[in-house]
C-alpha cells in the first residue's frame, strides 16, 4: 500500500507522528509493508516556497492508494489559502464526495451528556463533501466600504445530493442498520433544500427495510443532545455536516477523539482527524492522537485491511478503558506516550 502523508500544521504534525507509529506497529504485527511518502505541504512550505502545493499536486495524490492528513491552519497564513488548496482542494479535485464521520462513544466517562453510555452514542454522519457553501462561488461588491455586499452561494446539484443520500442508504443497508435521518433547512432555504427533500423522497422507497426520517437541522442539533440513541445514520450537507460533527465529537470526549474519511468509493481517498491544527497546543506533546489514529484505522478498513484496522480499534479501546490517554480526556500521558501505549498493545 502506498500512502501519502501530509502532517500539515500545528498539532497535525504531533498527531500524524503517532498515527504513523501505530501504522508501523500494525505493519510489523501483520507482516505488511506500507510505503509512506511524506509530503511537506503546509504553512511552513508555503512561507518558504510561496506554493501551497505543486502544480501537479492533485495528480500526484491520485497516484497513491490513500492519503492521510494531520491538520492545516496556521495563524501566519490568515487567509488560510493553503488549507483551501490542500484540504478542500483535495476533497474537490479528487471528488471525495462522502465525508464519513463516525460518532462513537468508547466509554461512558468521556461523554458530557448525563447518563449516556456507548449504546446511546453510536451513529455515523454522511456529510456531503464537494458542494454546498464550500464551492467558493460568490464575490464582493464595493469591498471595504460601508456599502460592501458579500455574496456566498450555496450550490446543490441533483447529482451531488443524490450520490451522498444514496451512499447513506447503501451504508445502512450493508451494515444492517434500519434508520437514516436526513437533515436540511428546507423551511427557510426553499430552493436548494427542496432538492434535498425531493431526492430523499425519491430514494427512501428503494430501501424498504430502512426507516427514513427527516429533521430540520436546528431540531436535529437539539435531538442529538437530547436523545442521541435514536440515530444510526445522518445525512446532511457540507456546512451542516461540519457543524454537527464537532458537536458529535464532544459526545465522544472532544475533538481529539473524532475520526473521518473523505471518500470516493473505489478511488484514492483521504483520511484525517476531525479536529484542526490547535496552534496553541502545537509541538507541546499535549494533543490527543486518538482521532488521528482512528482515522488511520478507517483508512486501512477502506483499503480492505480489516484485521489491521480492528487491531487498532481494539488497542484504542483498551487505552481508553485503562486511562492510558492524554489529559484532554482525563489521562496523564503526552501525545507520544499515548501513541506508544497503543502501539505496544498492538504488538503484544
Ligand atoms: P481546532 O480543532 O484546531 O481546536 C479547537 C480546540 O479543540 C482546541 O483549542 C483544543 O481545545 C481542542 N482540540 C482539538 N484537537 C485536539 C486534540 N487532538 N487534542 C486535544 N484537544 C484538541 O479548531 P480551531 O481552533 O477552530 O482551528 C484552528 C485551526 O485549524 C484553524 O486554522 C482552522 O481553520 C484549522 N482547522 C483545520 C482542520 C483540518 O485541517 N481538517 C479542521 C478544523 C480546523
Ligand atoms: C473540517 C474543517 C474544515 C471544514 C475547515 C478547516 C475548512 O473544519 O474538516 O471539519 O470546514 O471542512
Ligand atoms: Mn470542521
Amino acid at each position: 500500500m502506498r500512502i501519502a502523508v501530509i502532517a500539515g500544521d500545528g498539532i497535525g504534525k504531533d498527531v500524524t507522528a503517532e498515527a504513523v507509529k501505530v501504522l508501523t506497529a500494525v505493519g510489523q504485527k501483520f507482516g505488511r509493508t506500507f510505503e509512506l511518502e511524506h509530503l511537506p505541504w503546509g504553512a511552513d512550505h508555503l512561507l518558504a516556497t510561496g506554493e501551497t502545493l505543486p502544480p501537479n499536486g492533485y495528480d500526484l495524490l491520485r497516484g497513491f492508494d490513500a492519503i492521510f492528513i494531520g491538520a492545516l491552519g496556521d495563524p501566519r497564513v490568515p487567509d488560510n489559502r493553503h488549507a483551501r488548496d490542500i484540504l478542500l482542494g483535495t476533497r474537490f479535485e479528487l471528488d471525495l464526495y462522502v465525508n464519513f464521520r463516525p460518532v462513537k462513544l468508547l466509554d461512558e466517562r468521556l461523554c458530557p451528556l448525563k447518563g449516556r453510555t456507548p449504546e446511546d452514542v453510536d451513529f455515523v454522519v454522511f456529510r456531503e463533501n464537494t458542494e454546498g457553501v464550500y464551492v467558493g462561488v460568490g464575490g464582493r461588491f464595493k469591498p471595504n466600504t460601508p456599502d460592501e455586499v458579500a455574496i456566498q452561494e450555496e450550490v446543490n446539484t441533483y447529482k451531488g445530493v443524490h450520490r451522498i443520500v444514496k451512499q447513506a442508504f447503501e451504508y445502512a443497508a450493508a451494515n444492517r442498520l434500519t434508520k437514516v435521518c436526513m437533515a436540511d433547512k428546507s423551511n427557510a432555504m426553499t430552493q436548494g433544500h427542496a432538492l434535498w427533500q425531493r431526492v430523499f423522497k425519491e430514494l427512501a422507497p428503494q430501501y424498504p427495510g430502512i426507516t427514513a426520517t427527516h429533521y430540520y437541522i436546528d431540531a436535529l442539533a437539539m435531538y442529538m443532545v437530547l436523545d442521541p440513541g435514536q440515530f444510526e445514520v445522518i445525512v446532511t450537507n457540507n456546512l451542516f455536516g461540519d457543524i454537527i460533527t464537532d458537536l458529535g465529537a464532544t459526545f465522544q470526549g472532544g475533538l481529539g477523539m473524532a475520526a473521518s474519511g473523505n471518500i470516493h468509493p473505489g478511488r484514492t481517498s483521504m483520511f484525517e482527524p476531525v479536529h484542526g491544527s490547535a496552534p496553541r497546543f502545537a509541538g507541546k506533546n499535549i494533543a490527543n492522537p486518538i482521532g488521528a489514529i482512528s482515522s488511520m484505522a478507517l483508512l486501512l478498513d477502506t483499503l480492505g485491511a480489516q484485521d489491521e484496522s480492528a487491531a487498532i480499534e481494539a488497542a484504542v479501546l483498551r487505552a481508553v478503558k485503562e486511562n492510558q490517554v492524554t489529559t484532554d480526556i482525563g489521562g496523564s500521558l503526552g501525545t507520544r506516550e499515548a501513541g506508544d501505549f497503543i502501539s505496544r498493545v498492538i504488538l503484544a
